[in-house]
C-alpha cells in the first residue's frame, strides 16, 4: 500500500474499506492485492468472460474493466460475501449439490451472476437463466450443471424448469 495515492473508500461486503492505490488500478487488482480477497477470480481479463463479476451498487459489473476510483464510495459485493456465519448460502449449496463447479475459476463469477438473477427475479425459467448468465463463460461444465444449479438455489427443485435443465443435459 503506498501513502502517495489519495484515499479511496468504499465497502467491500459490509466493511467499510480504504486503500491508496492508483486510480486507474483495477478493481479486480484492488480487491485481490490490496484486500486480500482472492475469491474473485481473473480469466479473461478484457471483459468477456465474467470470471471477475462483483456486484457494485447494486450491478454486476466486471471488476477487471473497473477502475477503481469508479467505486469511491460504492458497495461493493464479492463472492467472501455471500457466506454468512460460517454458512454456505443457498446458491452455493446449490452449486456444490449439481456440480456446477469443477475446475472453480468461473465459479465466483457464476455463484455473483446468480446473486444478481435471483435478486431482481426469484424464479426465472431456463430461457431467463441462460440470459442472466450469458456475460459468463464456463470451459468446464456445459452449462447445464450450472443452469441447474440456479434452478436449485431459486427452490423450484420440482418444477418444470429443473426438469428441463436435467433433460437438456
Ligand atoms: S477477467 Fe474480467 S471479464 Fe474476464
Ligand atoms: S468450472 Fe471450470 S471454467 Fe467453469
Amino acid at each position: 500500500m503506498s501513502v502517495l495515492w489519495p484515499a479511496i473508500r468504499f465497502t467491500v461486503n459490509g466493511e467499510i474499506c480504504e486503500v491508496h492505490a492508483p486510480p486507474m488500478k483495477r478493481l479486480l487488482d484492488v480487491l485481490r492485492e490490496d484486500l486480500h480477497l482472492t475469491g474473485t477470480k481473473e480469466g479473461c481479463g478484457e471483459g468477456e468472460c465474467g470470471s471477475c463479476s462483483v456486484r457494485m451498487n447494486g450491478e454486476l459489473v466486471n471488476s477487471c474493466l473497473v477502475p477503481v476510483l469508479q467505486a469511491d464510495g460504492a458497495e461493493i459485493l464479492t463472492v467472501e460475501g455471500l457466506a454468512m456465519n460460517g454458512r454456505l448460502h443457498s446458491i452455493q449449496e446449490a452449486f456444490l449439490q449439481c456440480g456446477g463447479a469443477q475446475c472453480g475459476i468461473c465459479t465466483p463469477g457464476m455463484l455473483m451472476a446468480t446473486a444478481q438473477l435471483l435478486a431482481s427475479n426469484p424464479h426465472p425459467n431456463l430461457t431467463e437463466i441462460r440470459e442472466g448468465l450469458a456475460g459468463n463463460l464456463c470451459r468446464c461444465t456445459g452449462f447445464m450443471r450450472i443452469f441447474e444449479s440456479v434452478v436449485i438455489a431459486a427452490g423450484d427443485s420440482a418444477g418444470a424448469v429443473a426438469e428441463e435443465a436435467r433433460h437438456a443435459r
